[in-house]
């Protein structure tokens, strides 16, 4: 564990990340279809697309779940209870943590978590100048590793997790379960989950969103190209693939691909890998949830609140472990 600028905790080095992405890389162009993982979006540039993609008309999530919260910042905070510790995964800019952090009662500390390490740096240091009294403890690491939260300096009531956006929505269902009772271990029976969900709405609406007409999400999905070549030497041509969002309805999700113009071969350090003309790479799943089919991934906890908007586009949950007897009666 290594303390850099701002005191962020680092996990995940640039080495490091570059070790994960090279193996991610040629274990996912080795499958059929090949894939590319989601997380490796975030590089600088990716995290400034991704901050772009928010404020997009097409891009309802961020908006609709900020517009929930705000509406219901009292129920929200009242709920918490004072003196919390809030651990956020992915916190990226961390615009909804600051509205959080204004309403919630002496909170002791905040953890933003995320794999974007300039992003995190900067945002820690403008929320540490902002909250004097809230320890914030920034960690740069990939969320899905297992992560030791650090202790305020103020014992605190209780840990919440803060997990906005939908990000949940990238993981597979096995690979969400498990994600959900991982959390459950860092809160503790006392503590909860706040998490935001996107709900499953008609295909004129989601696909937009993810194929919109200024083409920032086509960026943001070819940056990931852009990536490969910068930080494992490749040489994929970005004009010779295009950005592709389709929504599947049996899997109640979009999925993201960059579909090969042409045949061509992509060399990696020492490999080489063939694309077919109109072959998929996928790049990433974005969920939709009903709230049954939300409620049975999160099964290992108790629906304490659930807000949503008029619409019913989004829906912010406060959910809380179930302890071990709960479960079993
Ligand atoms: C940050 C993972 C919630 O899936 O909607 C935005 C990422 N991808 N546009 C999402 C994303 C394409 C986003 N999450």
């Amino acid at each position: 564990m290594t303390l850099i600028g701002n005191d962020v905790i680092e996990l995940v080095t640039a080495a490091s990340l570059t070790d994960d992405l090279r193996q991610d890389v040629f274990r996912g162009l080795s499958m059929r279809p090949k894939t590319l993982s989601s997380k490796f979006f975030y590089d600088k540039w990716g995290s400034e697309l991704f901050d772009r993609i928010c404020e997009l008309p097409e891009y309802y999530l961020t908006r609709t779940e900020r517009s929930i919260m705000r509406t219901n910042i009292d129920a929200i905070a009242g709920a918490l209870g004072p003196r919390c510790l809030i651990v956020e995964f992915g916190s990226g800019a961390s615009t909804k943590t600051t509205f959080l952090l204004d309403h919630l009662v002496d909170p002791v500390g905040y953890v933003p978590i995320d794999i974007a390490r300039h992003h995190l740096e900067q945002s820690a240091a403008r929320l540490a100048k902002r909250y004097p009294d809230v320890d914030v403890m920034p960690i740069c690491a990939d969320f899905h590793q297992d992560l030791p939260i650090p202790e305020p300096r103020r014992l605190q009531e209780s840990t919440v997790v803060f997990f906005p956006g939908s990000t949940i929505g990238n993981l597979q269902e096995q690979e969400a379960r498990r994600f959900l009772d991982r959390i459950a271990d860092t809160t503790g029976p006392r503590g909860g989950l706040l998490i935001g969900i996107d709900l499953k709405k008609p295909r004129e609406i989601v696909v937009p969103a993810y194929d919109d007409a200024a083409g920032v999400t086509a960026e943001f999905n070819l940056n990931l190209l852009a990536r490969i070549n910068r930080d494992l030497g490749a040489d994929f041509k970005l004009d010779q693939f295009r950005h592709e969002a389709v929504w599947n309805e049996g899997q109640s999700r979009m999925e993201m691909n960059l579909v090969s113009l042409y045949d061509q071969d992509v060399q990696i350090e020492d490999r080489t890998f063939r694309f077919r003309e109109g072959e998929r790479t996928r790049t990433e799943y974005s969920h939709k949830y009903t709230r049954g089919h939300f409620q049975r991934i999160a099964s290992s906890y108790l629906t304490e609140a659930a807000w949503t908007d008029p619409r019913e586009w989004f829906c912010v949950l406060l959910l809380r472990p179930r302890t071990q007897e709960a479960s079993e009666a």
